[in-house]
């Protein structure tokens, strides 16, 4: 009989999604549980730390259970348990690897870290079915939009980002503002169907500046403010817009966001010399982005990767990079602490 492909708990609570997934080597996912926190952060229009650390208390264990019983596997039949440890909220990241300890305690398994950031382009690695590095990964999420070369699956050299909000909490803060849902990128998504994208001329932040790989959405977000209603106007979210005005800017902020994800990602592929780009975390949901990219990557004869639209989001089954530092016999003490924080470097953005 061949032997049984090594299978991983991998646990996932960097935000505010508590996710687990049991996943087995040969990347097949056996099981995949995400508790969303979106009707809790609803009425702030964006992720509060406390709640989401407090949330993750109260779900982890039944959702590590639920990942466990629907693969129908044992904590005693698993290789290793693995969990995102950075960066992320604190109160967050810490659910999760006290989880991730004990049950290695417990069980005696072995603890392995996950780099959230990897694992959003461990994705794209997932959805291909196929080696993917060297590339350019684009993580576009809630909390971090930047451009890495990829040299390998754990091997990141970070080659700029946004300079004051990532595209999610700009999308978040501008679908409040319209009146729309949270969480904004689908609602906007939504919305923009029906628009028309050149309504309104809407800035595209440093995309003028063909030297920085970076990207800067606040003066996007202050633009859609102050067109809603003028400067001076504290209630701005009553201005009474019809549905045609919401579709309109809805489409014509979602163009903007787009465009300079697409013209940075097509420069980081021109300042690398590589001819791929994989693109993950949760605005790679986006249509219209993964529409536009294709197209673009299409014409500079480059390939485009994007993970899934149901991995795109927080989820644990991209944990599954887990494999590769296993492979590489990388375990941790169970000492090991959270990171927080993001380390940057960045070579390329030098003089
Ligand atoms: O990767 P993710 O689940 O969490 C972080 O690591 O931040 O990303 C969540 C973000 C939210 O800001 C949400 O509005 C955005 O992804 N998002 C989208 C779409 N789906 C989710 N943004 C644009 N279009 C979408 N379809
Ligand atoms: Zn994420």
């Amino acid at each position: 009989m061949a032997p049984l492909s090594r299978r991983i708990l991998t646990i996932e609570t960097t935000c505010d999604e508590t996710a687990a997934a049991v996943v087995a080597e040969d990347l097949h996912v056996l099981s995949s549980v995400v508790a969303s926190q979106d009707q809790l952060h609803r009425r702030f229009a964006g992720v509060v730390p406390e709640i989401a650390a407090r949330a993750h208390v109260e779900r982890i264990l039944p959702v590590i259970d639920e990942a466990l019983v629907r693969a129908g596997v044992r904590l005693a039949d698993l290789d290793a348990i693995a969990v995102a440890t950075t960066p992320g909220l604190a109160g967050s990241l810490l659910v999760g690897l006290v989880a991730a300890k004990t049950l290695c305690l417990a069980a005696d398994k072995p603890l392995v870290a996950i780099n959230h950031l990897h694992a959003h382009i461990y994705a794209c690695r997932m959805a291909a079915g196929r080696d993917v590095f060297p590339c350019v990964g684009l993580i576009v999420s809630g909390g971090h939009t930047s451009l890495y070369r990829c040299q390998a699956a754990t091997e990141f050299e970070y080659l700029g980002g946004t300079i004051d909000d990532a595209a999610g909490e700009a999308f978040d803060k501008v679908a409040s503002m319209l009146g729309l849902a949270y969480p904004g990128g689908p609602a906007i998504s939504k919305a923009a169907e029906h628009g028309n994208e050149r309504a309104y001329a809407f800035p595209r932040g440093l995309t003028h500046d063909r030297e920085r790989l970076d990207f800067s959405f606040s003066g996007l977000k202050t633009a859609v403010r102050y067109t809603i209603a003028g400067p001076g106007r504290p209630d701005f979210r009553a201005a009474g817009l019809s549905h045609e005005q919401v579709a309109d800017l809805a489409a014509s902020f979602q163009a903007a966001v787009v465009d300079s994800l697409v013209e940075k990602s097509m420069l980081a592929l021109a300042r690398t010399g590589l001819a791929r780009l994989c693109v993950g975390g949760g605005v790679a949901a986006n249509r219209r982005l993964r529409e536009q990219l294709a197209e673009t990557a299409a014409r500079v004869g480059a390939e485009l990767i994007v993970a899934l639209p149901e991995l795109c989001t927080d989820n644990a089954v991209m944990g599954a990079i887990a494999f590769e530092t296993l492979r590489a016999g990388k375990t941790e003490r169970l000492d090991l602490d959270a990171q927080p924080g993001l380390v940057r470097h960045s070579p390329l953005a030098e003089p």
